[in-house]
């Protein structure tokens, strides 16, 4: 089964022409340029899954120095501006549920998911994880960001529902009202939620974003 959101998909095709502003924020410049040196960093030499890549923001400054990639999304709007960066000739952009990884991406022993999990309802986190593990080689590493308590600040939360899921209300610049599912797990959650299948856990909190990285038992 797939917790895939047909809302969401709609909010991110329309988004994808300028949903870059999110990393020009002046606020977020010394975490933007620390990411930017640190993540590819982390996965240096690997073959990487990228889930939700988006625009491919992050997949252009990972993929020079990687082996090769796979960068997924399921929305085809931002997956075509992300076919369009730069430095990215190792990257097979592929569309693909983060729920339903299809079995011929491969296999890998890096992943990289960003700014996704905040929007993975919680009932839906088994499901991503087992479904981004499967893809993945005993040992693999795996690294997260994701927006710090702090994007609250520019958009409040709205609504909680019986599952704990969090809502934001946000505009989009044709006027239009969305409501988006954003979580913000906690350190101690991300822990435990992890603890099943992580031989490591590394959690950094950024001013403006989180990072986790762990890696999966060794065989
Ligand atoms: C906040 S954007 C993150 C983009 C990019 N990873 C980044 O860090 O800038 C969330 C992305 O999730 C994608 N998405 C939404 N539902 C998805 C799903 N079920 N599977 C894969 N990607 C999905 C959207 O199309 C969007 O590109």
């Amino acid at each position: 089964m797939t917790h895939a959101s047909a809302d969401m998909r709609a909010y991110y095709a329309e988004r994808a022409p300028y949903y870059d502003a999110v990393y020009l924020k002046p606020e977020r410049q010394a975490d933007v340029a620390f990411l930017r040196e640190h993540l590819p960093a982390r996965l240096q030499a690997r073959t990487v899954l990228e889930v939700a890549c988006g625009t491919g923001y992050w997949t252009q400054h990972i993929a020079p120095v990687v082996r090769r990639m796979v960068a997924t999304d399921l929305t085809a709007e931002p997956l075509a501006l992300a076919r369009q960066r730069p430095h990215t000739a190792n990257v097979s952009f592929q569309q693909a549920d983060a729920y339903a990884l299809p079995h011929h991406l491969g296999q890998f022993d890096g992943a990289f998911a960003g700014l996704w999990l905040s929007h993975v309802p919680v009932q839906g986190r088994g499901a991503f994880f087992q479904s981004m593990h499967a893809r993945l080689s005993p040992g693999a590493r795996v690294v997260l960001i994701d927006n710090g308590a702090i994007q609250l600040q520019d958009f409040p939360i709205t609504e909680t529902d019986a599952d704990g899921n969090t809502y934001q209300q946000r505009v989009l610049r044709d006027g239009s009202m969305h409501r988006v599912l954003k979580n913000f797990p906690t350190e101690a959650e991300l822990q435990s939620l992890l603890l099943p299948f992580a031989a490591s856990f590394i959690y950094r909190a950024l001013d403006n974003f989180w990072l986790c990285e762990y890696e999966l038992p060794a065989a």
